[in-house]
């Protein structure tokens, strides 16, 4: 399976001077957390980096103490999630029929999930790793911010990644997007406006999107359990 990893944001929100995909967790930059659980899936036969220019030389040496077994590949990124991710579909080896997408700040996702989702995408054209949403969800209006309804929650599911596809689809919804000026959180969403099929795979609670500093304690305390239930 070939996986690409978009690691070319700014980490905004985190306000750190840093992208926070290079801030040390548990003694490692965070990304090597997302990479070295990435090659522990044995589908994982390749793997795609899409980054800034100026994360490159950090983002190479942390790949290099890693000595993963997989080949990995830099990609320069764009502007936002959406163009890194077209640039990571265009820079795929041409043998790539099917390709897996997760972000590089969800460094929580288990093995155990991508070859989940690389194993769904073998039965199913388009994938998203997602969970039953817990929480009680209101629609608000936007300025007087009055509650308009509650929406039922029985069929929402929130979307984590990995998420994939076939290669081939992908980059025809990606240039459709970019002609049409269409934007998109996710990539499922553009095969959703497509049309194509996207089923769910079951995500993990645990596989948190890393964003504010908060994330970071959490995701300590995550890090350590799992690291006493496999310390490979
Ligand atoms: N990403 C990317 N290219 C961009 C923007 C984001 O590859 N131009 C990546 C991020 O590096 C991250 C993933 O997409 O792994 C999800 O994005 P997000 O969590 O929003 O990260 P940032 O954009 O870096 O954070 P922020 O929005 O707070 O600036
Ligand atoms: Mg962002």
């Amino acid at each position: 399976m070939h996986l690409l990893i978009p690691a070319a944001g700014r980490g905004s929100r985190m306000g750190a001077d840093v992208n926070k995909l290079l801030l040390p967790l548990l003694g490692r930059p965070l990304l090597a957390w997302t990479l070295a659980a990435a090659a522990k899936a044995p589908s994982t036969g390749w793997i795609g980096i899409i980054g800034q220019p100026i994360d490159e030389e950090a983002i190479r040496l942390l790949v290099e103490k890693l000595g993963l077994r997989v080949p990995v590949q830099w990609i320069e990124g764009g502007e936002t999630r959406q163009q890194s991710v077209y640039r990571g579909l265009l820079a795929l080896p041409a043998d790539a029929q099917q390709v897996l997408i997760h972000d590089g700040a969800r460094c929580l996702a288990s093995p155990a999930l991508f070859e989940r989702c690389g194993a769904a995408l073998a039965e199913i054209p388009a994938i998203v790793a997602a969970v039953p949403v817990k929480d009680t969800i209101k629609q608000v209006y936007p300025h007087s911010h009055r509650v308009e309804k509650t929406i039922a929650r029985e069929r929402l599911w929130a979307a984590q990644t990995p998420q994939g596809g076939n290669v081939g689809t992908l980059k025809v919804a990606h240039a459709w997007a970019a002609a049409q000026a269409v934007a998109v959180t996710d990539d499922a969403a553009l095969c959703e406006l497509r049309g194509e099929p996207v089923q769910v795979v079951p995500g993990e609670e645990t596989n948190l999107k890393i964003t504010t500093p908060a994330d970071l304690f959490v995701a300590e305390a995550i890090l350590k359990t799992q690291l006493r239930q496999d310390p490979s």
